[in-house]
C-alpha cells in the first residue's frame, strides 16, 4: 500500500472525505486512516476485518446455501451504495471491483482502495434517472438526450442517430434489459 510521494496522502484524504459522505448509511464501512502514521509516502489505515468479494461464491463443490445468502446480501448493499453515490453523495468509489470490496463478519460492505475518487455533478444525477425512466419507458429519444445531459455523447453528434441505435440495441422479445429480470439471482 505505499504510494508515491503525495499519493498517500491524497488517498487518505479520499478515504476521508468517502467515509463521511457515507456515514449515513450504516451498512457501509471504509478504513479510517492513521495520521500520525501517514506520510507523503506511505498510508496507515485502520485494518478491516472481513472477506474479499473476489472470494465470494467461489469453492471446490460450488456455492454453498450460506455464500448464496452472503452474495444476495451483498449484491442489495452494494447496488443500494452504488445508488447513493451516483445520486445523492455524488462521490463515487473509483475503482469499485470485487478486490477492493469485502463484506465484514457483521455483513457491512467495506470499501477499500481510494486511489480514485470520482466527482459526480448534479447534473449527471438527473440525467441517470431520466435515462433509468426512459429505458423503462422506451423513449429512445430521450434516452438519446439524457445520454448527451451526461457527456457520454461528444456535442455535435446527431441524436437522431443515436436514437436508432438505441432502438435497435434494445429492440428483441423480451428486450434485453427485461431478460434480466429472469435471472435466478433476481428471482431470488
Ligand atoms: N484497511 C484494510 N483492512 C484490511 N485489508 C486491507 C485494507 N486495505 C487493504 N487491504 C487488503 O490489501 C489489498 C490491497 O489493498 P489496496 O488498497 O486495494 O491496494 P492496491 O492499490 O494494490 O489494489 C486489498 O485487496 C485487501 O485485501
Ligand atoms: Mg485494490
Amino acid at each position: 500500500m505505499g504510494r508515491t510521494v503525495r499519493m498517500a496522502t491524497a488517498e487518505a484524504a479520499n478515504a476521508t472525505a468517502f467515509s463521511t459522505a457515507h456515514a449515513h448509511l450504516p451498512y457501509v464501512v471504509a478504513p479510517v486512516p492513521v495520521t500520525s502514521l501517514t506520510t507523503c509516502r506511505v498510508l496507515v489505515l485502520e485494518w478491516i476485518d472481513g472477506r474479499a468479494l473476489s472470494s465470494m461464491g467461489r469453492n471446490a463443490v460450488g456455492v454453498q446455501e450460506q455464500d448464496a445468502r452472503d452474495v444476495l446480501h451483498v449484491v442489495q448493499m452494494g447496488v443500494q451504495a452504488s445508488l447513493v453515490q451516483l445520486l445523492q453523495t455524488g462521490l463515487l468509489h473509483g475503482d469499485p471491483h470485487p478486490g477492493n470490496l469485502m463484506i465484514t463478519p457483521g455483513g457491512r460492505l467495506a470499501y477499500l482502495d481510494f486511489g480514485s475518487l470520482c466527482t459526480v455533478l448534479p447534473h449527471h444525477s438527473e440525467g441517470m434517472v431520466a435515462a433509468l425512466a426512459h429505458v423503462a419507458t422506451e423513449q429512445w429519444g430521450l434516452l438519446a438526450a439524457d445520454l448527451q445531459v451526461m457527456q457520454l455523447v461528444k456535442p455535435g453528434t446527431n441524436l437522431a442517430d443515436v436514437e436508432a441505435a438505441l432502438r435497435a440495441e434494445f429492440s428483441g422479445d423480451p428486450p434485453p434489459y427485461r431478460r434480466l429480470q429472469q435471472t435466478p439471482l433476481c428471482q431470488a
